[in-house]
Formats: structure tokens, C-alpha cells, sequence
């Protein structure tokens, strides 16, 4: 941006009011001041622009933020139009009067070499003649270490084009700017801190490209977060921005265990493992090809997380479960099939008697035997010695045939 076109801009500006001014025979307002303000690359610029309703009465207005005569950003019943150099930079401030802001006020946000100029503020009232004041309200930004390009400048900005935020959908390329001032600068790309070549999970699918920008393709849930630029000319000075990826994606399944076991007449819980961003707004469980809705069935409870509660676990509860979770994009699928099995505790079938007399030498045989609730898994049978140490066995039959007892000492080991 030189400075005699924004000069150019301007005076038409000014033409144009004049023109307006004196047609319309309104009586000029005392003029107001322009603010000036400072800020630097990659930082944020607040501009703070109060409306004037006449007679302090708010009417519909449309809001508009010019530069060199050019409208870059436009509000007007909650719709924003922002120019091409300016969206995702240039932000109405939300509940700017509580913060004691005015109306109009904005942030400009990821400062560009490019912003340093004049911005005018201007209010325009479609239903009311006139339709706006004779002049805007003035800002000019200036921003820190701009010097001439041949010229060599401690504290001088290197970035031109730093990045801003993006949003992509999962598989989606994306591209982050980090265009440097001069061509001997060389630049380098750090995510949460780590530089990209350096992570695995990165490495094969980003590039930096000749003009500095980060491109990752394709992208993936996991490439979420803060992506930051440092560029280091020639005289080894380094300047930084970063700026965040969001990546969105359908609601996904990402594990299901394909047999869980739930525990007869216990509290029990059923989880689907998913991923959604934009988070989940609504998980849907099938049991045995049909809805099942924990609405209609007492005794079970969604959890926040989209699990299933059962509160006390039934043979009515076992079958082949599967889960579908929703976000705002939709969904990526269902679960793979969860085999729900209920188990009871086991029972035993034989047990030991209290008290068994030998002599030393002889052979005992202590008769053992249990049984699953449910009848289709046989338990593991352990035995103890009362000092709970592990026992040496044989199996026989029914039951456990101790070796051989050769005196007290043999049953410790
Ligand atoms: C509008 O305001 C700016 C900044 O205060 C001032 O420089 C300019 O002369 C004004 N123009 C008119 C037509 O009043
Ligand atoms: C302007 O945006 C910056 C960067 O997002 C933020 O830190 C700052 O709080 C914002 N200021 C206002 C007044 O909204
Ligand atoms: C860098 O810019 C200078 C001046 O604009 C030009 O003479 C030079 O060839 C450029 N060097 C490279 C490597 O592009
Ligand atoms: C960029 O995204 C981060 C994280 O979501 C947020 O804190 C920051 O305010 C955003 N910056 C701008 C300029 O919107
Ligand atoms: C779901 O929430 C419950 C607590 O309500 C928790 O015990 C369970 O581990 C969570 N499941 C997942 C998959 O996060």
C-alpha cells in the first residue's frame, strides 16, 4: 500500500461529502479528530466507533468500515460482507457496549504490512433522509518497524502476510500465509511448538511452500491446533505469528470391542468410543437390528458421553448392540456390532469338605468343581493354601489331586 493512492482515496471521499453536504443543507457537525493508533504484524488493531442515532434514538443502520474509498466491511441486520483481504480478520465486537466499545467498533485481527492507512467508520440510515452524516469517524493505524525495503532496521517487521485461523473438513487441504518482506528471509513452521518436519504424523503431508505458506495435504483430525511461522532474514532477526487450525469431520466410531461382558444384577455401563467436531448432538444405539431408545426401557440412562447405563444388569439385556453418533455435519457411521454378554457369578457344584485326616505318605484328593451362571463358559478354578500362597496340582477328574504329601513343609510351596 503506498501512501498517495490512500491520499487519493481520501480526497474523493471528501469530494463526494461535500456534494452530499451541501445538497442535502445539512448543518455541519463540529468535526471530530481522527484517532491514531499503533499496533504491529501479526497483533490486533480495536478501532473503536461509537453510532450516533439522531435524537439517540436507535433506527436500522447499516454499519460500514471504508478504506481508500472502498467499503471493505459492511454489517446491516446481523449479515457481514467483508472483503477478500479482510474476512476472517475484521470482527464486529461482541457486546461491544459492555466492554465500552461503540457499536460500530472493531477488531482487526493477524495485522498485515498492507493495513497501515486510513479506515473510516460510517453509519448510513436506509430509512431516513439523509441517510448519513456528513462525515465518518477517522482511524489511522500505523504499524511498528514498516521501513522501506532496502533500508536495514533493528526491531523492523519481516512478515508481510502473517497467518490467519482456519477451519477445514478432515481430508481437505489447507494453506497458512507467512509471506516474509524481503526474499532473503527463510521460514520455518512449528505446531504447538514443535517444528512440522520434525512430527511423524505430519511430516508426509505438509510442504512449505517458496513463498513461506504451510500447506498439509490432505489434513487430518489430529492436525487441530496452534501453527506458528518464524522467519529469520539475513542478519539473523526473527519475527513470529501463529494462528489456529480447526479440523471438522463427521461424528465417528473410533474403537468398538466386539464382545463385552456385563455383570448380572450389577450396575453396568455400555460405552461408544467416538470422535466429533463439531462436538456430538446426538447418539442413536441399536439393539439386535432394532432402536433402542433407553427412554422406553426402565432401569436404562444415557450418559452425557452417549454410554449406556444399566442399573441393574438382566438376561434381557444381552444381544447385539451398535451405536450412531451425530454432530452438526452428520454422521461417519455406525459401530461395528457389540455382543453384549450377561454373566452371572459362578457357583459351585462340589465343594471341599471341612476337614480331611491322612497320614504321611498318603494321597488326598480335594473334590472342586464350579459352574458359570450362564452355563456356557466353565470358571477358572484356583486354589489357596489358607497363607493364600498358589498351590501345586494335578487334575484329576472332578477334582484336584494334591501331590503326593510328603510331610507339612510340602504344602507351602
Ligand atoms: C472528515 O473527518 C476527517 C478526520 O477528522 C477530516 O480530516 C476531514 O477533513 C473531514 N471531512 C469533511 C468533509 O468534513
Ligand atoms: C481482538 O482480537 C484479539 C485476537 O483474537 C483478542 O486477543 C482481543 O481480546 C480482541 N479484542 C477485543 C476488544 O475484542
Ligand atoms: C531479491 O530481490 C532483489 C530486489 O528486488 C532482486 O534483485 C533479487 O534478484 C531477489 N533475489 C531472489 C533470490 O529472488
Ligand atoms: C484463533 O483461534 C484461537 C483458538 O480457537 C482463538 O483463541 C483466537 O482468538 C482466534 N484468533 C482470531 C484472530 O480469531
Ligand atoms: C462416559 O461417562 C461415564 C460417566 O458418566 C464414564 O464412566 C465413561 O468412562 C465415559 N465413557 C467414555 C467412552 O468416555
Amino acid at each position: 500500500m503506498n501512501t498517495s493512492s490512500a491520499g487519493q482515496g481520501r480526497l474523493l471521499i471528501f469530494v463526494l461529502l461535500f456534494y452530499g453536504v451541501s445538497s442535502n443543507t445539512v448543518v455541519l457537525e463540529e468535526e471530530k479528530e481522527p484517532t491514531y493508533l499503533t499496533t504491529a504484524v501479526g497483533e490486533y488493531a480495536v478501532f473503536d466507533c461509537d453510532l450516533d442515532f439522531p435524537h439517540e434514538i436507535p433506527i436500522p443502520y447499516i454499519l460500514h468500515w471504508n478504506r481508500d474509498g472502498r467499503t471493505v466491511f459492511s454489517w446491516f441486520d446481523d449479515v457481514v460482507i467483508a472483503d477478500e483481504g479482510y474476512k476472517g480478520r475484521m470482527h464486529l465486537i461482541d457486546g461491544a457496549h459492555a466492554k465500552g466499545f461503540g457499536l460500530g467498533s472493531i477488531n482487526l485481527t493477524n495485522i498485515r504490512e498492507s493495513d497501515q492507512g486510513w479506515y473510516e467508520c460510517k453509519v448510513i440510515f436506509p430509512n431516513r433522509t439523509p441517510s448519513s452524516r456528513n462525515n465518518g469517524t477517522w482511524f489511522h493505524l500505523s504499524i511498528d518497524g514498516v521501513v522501506p525495503p532496502s533500508e536495514h532496521v533493528p526491531g523492523e517487521t519481516l512478515l508481510a502476510v502473517p497467518p490467519i485461523n482456519k477451519t477445514v473438513m478432515e481430508g481437505d487441504p489447507v494453506a497458512f500465509d507467512c509471506v516474509a518482506k524481503g526474499n532473503k528471509s527463510t521460514v520455518s513452521w512449528f505446531r504447538e511448538g514443535v517444528e512440522v518436519m520434525n512430527q511423524q504424523d505430519l511430516q508426509e503431508r505438509v510442504s512449505i511452500k517458496a513463498d513461506g505458506s504451510l500447506v498439509i495435504n490432505p489434513t487430518s483430525m489430529g492436525d487441530l491446533g496452534e501453527y506458528s511461522c518464524t522467519i529469520t532474514n539475513e542478519y539473523g532477526d526473527t519475527q513470529s505469528a501463529s494462528a489456529h487450525l480447526n479440523v471438522q469431520y463427521k461424528a465417528k466410531v473410533i474403537y468398538a470391542p466386539k464382545e463385552v461382558f456385563l455383570p448380572y444384577g450389577k450396575p453396568a455401563l455400555l460405552d461408544c468410543h467416538f470422535r466429533a467436531n463439531p462436538p456430538l448432538t446426538n447418539l442413536r444405539w441399536e439393539k439386535d437390528g432394532f432402536l433402542f431408545d433407553p427412554y422406553n426401557v426402565q432401569g436404562v440412562f444415557y450418559r452425557r458421553n452417549g454410554s449406556l447405563f444399566f442399573n441393574k444388569v438382566d438376561e434381557s439385556h444381552a444381544g447385539s448392540y451398535t451405536c450412531t453418533p451425530y454432530n452438526a455435519l452428520g454422521t461417519g457411521g455406525s459401530s461395528p456390532a457389540i455382543s453384549v454378554v450377561v454373566q452371572r457369578p459362578p457357583m459351585f457344584t462340589i465343594t471341599p469338605q471341612h476337614l480331611y485326616m491322612r497320614k504321611i505318605g498318603d494321597t488326598l484328593e480335594i473334590p472342586c468343581d464350579a459352574q458359570d451362571g450362564d452355563l456356557n463358559h466353565r470358571p477358572t478354578i484356583v486354589w489357596y493354601k489358607v497363607s493364600f500362597t498358589k498351590l501345586r496340582f494335578d487334575f484329576k477328574g472332578m477334582g484336584w489331586e494334591l501331590a503326593t504329601m510328603k510331610g507339612s513343609k510340602e504344602g507351602q510351596d
